[in-house]
């Protein structure tokens, strides 16, 4: 079968790696790729929002499968001229991209499905939404509506950070993601994302795991797009997972059918946890980044079968082999990330990192000048490592990562510090 994968980051060389090692995948090409999917995989430069291009893309070259690793595609729309054009698909449409595309959207399918989350009001102007937070008081979460690339929402623990925060949003700093603005209490808890697959019908849980936001060690610094994570997520225990599915992510998917839009495709449920109750946090409608590193890892070449019986509708008839293993990944970051940071440095220790079933080194942003490996992304490389137990992988990654020579970039010394 001939697959192509959409996406050019780290999640995508995972995708990749996996998929590839399935026998059933003949071809595979990856748009745009980087220079860690360069190495498994044909590469293509196309637009991957443009679902006309897509498409044509993939009749010229007899592609049956298309996975679409990252939301924007998915909000513009290519999932649903790709059915339309005849293809198997992973990845919802756009109608049910909106789970992740509007915070608002979420909140009212949360609402008609009684699934526990956060209590929200929403505004399309500031002078109310300054009066609600003012009576509220902090902390509280202030979320632009619409798609921020992750950095719409802020968590406000006093209310000056409140109250900039609406006037930012409704002044325009994200564009029109910003012209709603959902706010919400502020939960307490451990929070841990929940992967499902889901295909109109079936849920299939296919995996739990933990992310670190911040930056720097001891969870200090800005927030970023993730700095590393592990699965499985320890918090998630098989009984919290088990009222997730039954109060949360069952009714949500039988609101989304009822409202002419079934979600097919893999479901990203991040849940704050306390006193052994989840409640949603937000859903996402692809896999995270890098929380699918290390799920990738862990499925292995099952990943296909699982993906393609959720694209065709046949994720009653599977299931997922489980081994009791771990997985960690640790994000390697050009200095100055999530910040201004320089491109073009270049990374020396790769070539010699072991490849295999318990290692690999994903690339993130990463581009090959002149037979050398250089950064040309904030996150650049993945160092993803599986083992019995979570303490085996974090020496795994972290013994890779003492072998790349790398001075123009940092990462965390204790991902999974939580856990471990
Ligand atoms: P999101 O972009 O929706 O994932 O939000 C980013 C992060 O903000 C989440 O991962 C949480 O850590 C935090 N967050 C979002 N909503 C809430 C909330 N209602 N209470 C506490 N923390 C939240
Ligand atoms: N790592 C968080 C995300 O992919 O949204």
């Amino acid at each position: 079968m001939n697959i192509l994968i959409l996406g050019g980051g780290g999640r995508e060389h995972s995708l990749a790696w996996a998929v590839k090692q399935n026998p059933k995948c003949d071809r595979l090409i990856v748009a745009p790729g980087n220079a860690g999917i360069a190495q498994i995989a044909e590469c293509a430069d196309i637009n991957i929002n443009d679902g006309d291009a897509v498409a044509t893309f993939a009749a010229e070259n007899t592609i049956e499968f298309v996975i679409i690793g990252p939301e924007a595609p998915l909000a513009a729309g290519v999932a649903d001229r790709l059915r339309d054009a005849g293809l198997t698909v992973f990845g919802p449409s756009a109608a049910a991209a909106q789970l992740e595309a509007s915070k608002f959207f979420t909140k009212s399918v949360c609402d008609a499905a009684k699934a526990p989350t956060a209590a929200y009001a929403r505004f399309v102007q500031a002078a109310p939404a300054r009066a609600y937070v003012e009576k509220q008081g902090a902390p509280i979460v202030i979320k632009a509506d619409g798609l921020a690339a992750g950095k719409g929402v802020v968590v406000a623990m006093d209310l000056a950070t409140a109250l900039a925060a609406i006037d930012d949003m409704f002044g325009g700093e994200f564009g029109d993601a910003g012209a709603e603005v959902v706010i919400e209490e502020f939960m307490e808890g451990e929070e841990a994302s929940f992967f499902i697959l889901c295909d109109g019908e079936t849920a299939l849980p296919i995996g739990t795991a933990q992310d670190h936001k911040r930056a720097f060690d001891g969870d200090q610094g800005p927030n970023t797009g993730g700095m590393g994570a592990y699965s499985p997520a320890p918090v998630l225990t098989d009984e919290i997972a088990a009222k997730a599915m039954n109060e949360i992510i069952r009714p949500t998917l039988a609101e989304m059918a009822g409202r002419g839009a079934p979600y097919q495709g893999i479901l990203y449920a991040g849940l704050m946890i306390k006193d052994g109750q989840p409640r949603l946090v937000e859903y996402n409608c692809r896999f995270g980044d890098p929380e699918c590193q290390v799920l990738m890892m862990r499925l292995g070449a099952q990943a296909l079968d699982l993906m393609l019986a959720c694209a065709q509708g046949r994720l009653a008839e599977i299931q997922v082999n489980w081994a009791q293993d771990h997985a960690l990944t640790v994000v390697m970051a050009a200095n100055g990330y999530p910040g201004a940071y320089e491109k073009g440095s270049v990374i020396n220790g790769l070539d010699n990192l072991p490849e295999d079933s318990y290692h690999m080194a994903f690339h993130a942003g990463t581009t090959e000048k002149n037979g050398q490996i250089t950064a040309s992304g904030g996150r650049v490389l993945n160092i993803t490592a599986r083992g019995d137990t979570l303490e085996q992988a974090h020496a795994r990654a972290y013994a890779m990562i003492d072998q790349i020579d790398w001075p123009e970039g940092f990462n965390r010394n204790d991902i999974g510090w939580r856990a471990l």
